[in-house]
């Protein structure tokens, strides 16, 4: 197989510019970018005409092969990872679950080994911090340093299972700002869902559409507002996942405006589905059970219009995915059961494309940043990854705009037995995706080799990184 390869007659789009040019690549990297490169005899021409040449996607929220409420999610690294790739995305960052009074490096060495040998796109961790003592601060420096592990997520949810409380959330913040990590927070108040869901229970509400209920947009802002504030008392920095509301975004936007170091993200769910599908008969509503849940549909444009903005930076998946057979199920009498998650990991760089950039609600540019340039900025992946320049990997997705096709289970690549966003139609299908220059999809085709997908130590966190430039925004409708 060829170690160089022109991309020709494609329309580049980074985070910043759209431009005709050629892209040569050699070794994994990207060489020369320029009009009219002419290949000699032993490089391959990639004809991307009529395409956008897109960097990579960075998916900074996934869990592969996790274990959750009593099952392990279905997609582990080599579907998941072949899925991502089908939609775009080379590269993830997962998130490593630790133990109490369990070393972090052991935990490490677990997700290591559940991927090495399957990824078929790079990856790295985030580790989650569920406890502070002096075996965790002792082993802080060298996670962050030696392993390039320069995240660290606090569960402010899932009470009695992951959560963890305020000292925890603030002491983890101090320390990243000490070495240069970056804190993420699952935001909801976990003391008071738990409270709402022994009430539901209690009184007989059972039902999927009851997790929702039990979880309320309220508390999800206070959450955010209460990390926010932690955050700005430690001069630290705080990345909110899976935003999914109007009451967190505020607190966001009002934090950020005071100069403060807090970033946001939503998922491809948010913007698109609303609370509706949980309310549907025969225990179907599982299927959309997430934590944060589904809100109802006035908050989506919320969403579009912070991600718009740039009171919202990224997009991540959080693809966490269960089969409705066999575990969905173990919710059936108990909505509390129900395994949390979805899978999402292959449709979003489209849904942002389709229903963000072809109904104007974010630009092309905007889309490449949401997708992948902010994350890799923000994750101590930047330039490696993440955009398209001389030096930087050949992580190249060519997007054909012209397809359109519609979203099913019947013709999607994750592991599972049903689609979330089953029925969509969307605009815009990514066609090859290179990692590192190899292929990983050609054509609609995988291409790819469970196992080449290569672990990335990410560099630590820069908190001189100014902050983006914010756009007006245009407009904000209710919550
Ligand atoms: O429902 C969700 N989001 N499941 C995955 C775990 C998490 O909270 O991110
Ligand atoms: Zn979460
Ligand atoms: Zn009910
Ligand atoms: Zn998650």
């Amino acid at each position: 197989m060829s170690t160089r390869k022109l991309i020709r007659n494609g329309m580049l789009v980074t985070a910043s510019d759209t431009f005709e040019a050629d892209i040569y690549i050699e070794n994994g990297k990207i060489v020369q970018i320029g009009m009219g490169l002419v290949p000699d005899e032993r490089t391959e021409v990639v004809d991307a005409s009529g395409c956008y040449v897109i960097p990579g996607g960075i998916d900074p929220h996934t869990h592969l092969d996790m274990p959750f409420g009593g099952t392990v999610t279905a997609d582990d690294f080599a579907t998941g990872t072949a899925a991502a790739a089908f939609g775009g995305t080379t590269t993830v960052i997962d998130f490593c679950l630790t133990q109490k009074g369990r070393p972090l490096l052991e935990s490490l060495q677990e997700w290591h080994t559940k991927a090495e040998g399957k990824a078929a796109i790079d990856y790295g961790f985030h580790l989650m911090i569920g406890e502070m003592n002096d075996q965790v601060l002792e082993e802080l420096p060298q996670i962050i340093e030696e392993e390039g592990v320069s995240s660290f997520k606090v569960f402010m949810a899932y009470k009695n299972q992951f959560q963890a409380d305020d000292g925890i959330l603030f002491q983890t913040l101090q320390k990243a700002k000490e070495y240069g990590a970056l804190v993420m927070v699952h935001a909801e108040n976990g003391d008071v869902i738990d409270l709402l869901v022994r009430q539901a229970l209690a009184d007989g509400r059972t039902e999927p559409i009851h997790h929702a209920l039990t979880r309320p947009s309220m508390l999800e802002g206070e959450a955010t507002g209460r990390a926010a504030r932690l955050a700005a008392l430690a001069d630290s920095q705080l990345y909110v996942v899976h935003v999914t509301c109007a009451e967190a975004v505020e607190q966001i936007a009002r934090m950020r405006d005071m100069g403060y170091r807090i970033w946001g993200e939503t998922c491809p769910q948010y913007l698109t589905l609303d609370q509706s599908k949980m309310n549907q008969p025969d225990f179907e509503g599982a299927k959309y059970v997430w934590s944060p849940p589904l809100r109802e549909a006035p908050h989506q444009e919320v969403l579009w219009n912070a991600l718009k903005s740039g009171q919202l930076q990224t997009i991540g998946s959080d693809h966490c995915s269960f089969n409705f057979k066999g575990q969905k199920d173990l919710g059936r009498d108990d909505f509390s059961k129900i395994p949390n998650g979805g899978p999402v990991i292959e449709d979003r760089l489209s849904i942002l494309y389709s229903e963000g950039v072809m109904k104007g609600r974010i630009s092309l540019n905007q889309w490449v940043d949401l997708c992948s340039t902010r994350a890799s900025k923000l994750f101590g992946l930047f330039p490696q990854k993440g955009t398209l320049a001389v030096g930087t990997d050949a992580d190249i997705v060519i997007f054909d705009p012209s397809i359109s096709r519609v979203i099913s289970a019947a013709t999607h690549h994750m592991n599972v037995d049903y689609s979330a966003f089953e029925g969509m139609q969307v605009q815009g299908c990514p066609v090859t995706v290179l990692c590192r220059g190899e292929y990983v999809i050609r054509d609609r085709q995988f291409a790819g080799v469970a196992g080449a997908g290569r672990y990335v130590k990410r560099e630590k966190y820069d908190a001189d990184a100014p902050l983006p430039v914010k756009q007006p925004v245009t407009a904000v409708n209710g919550g």
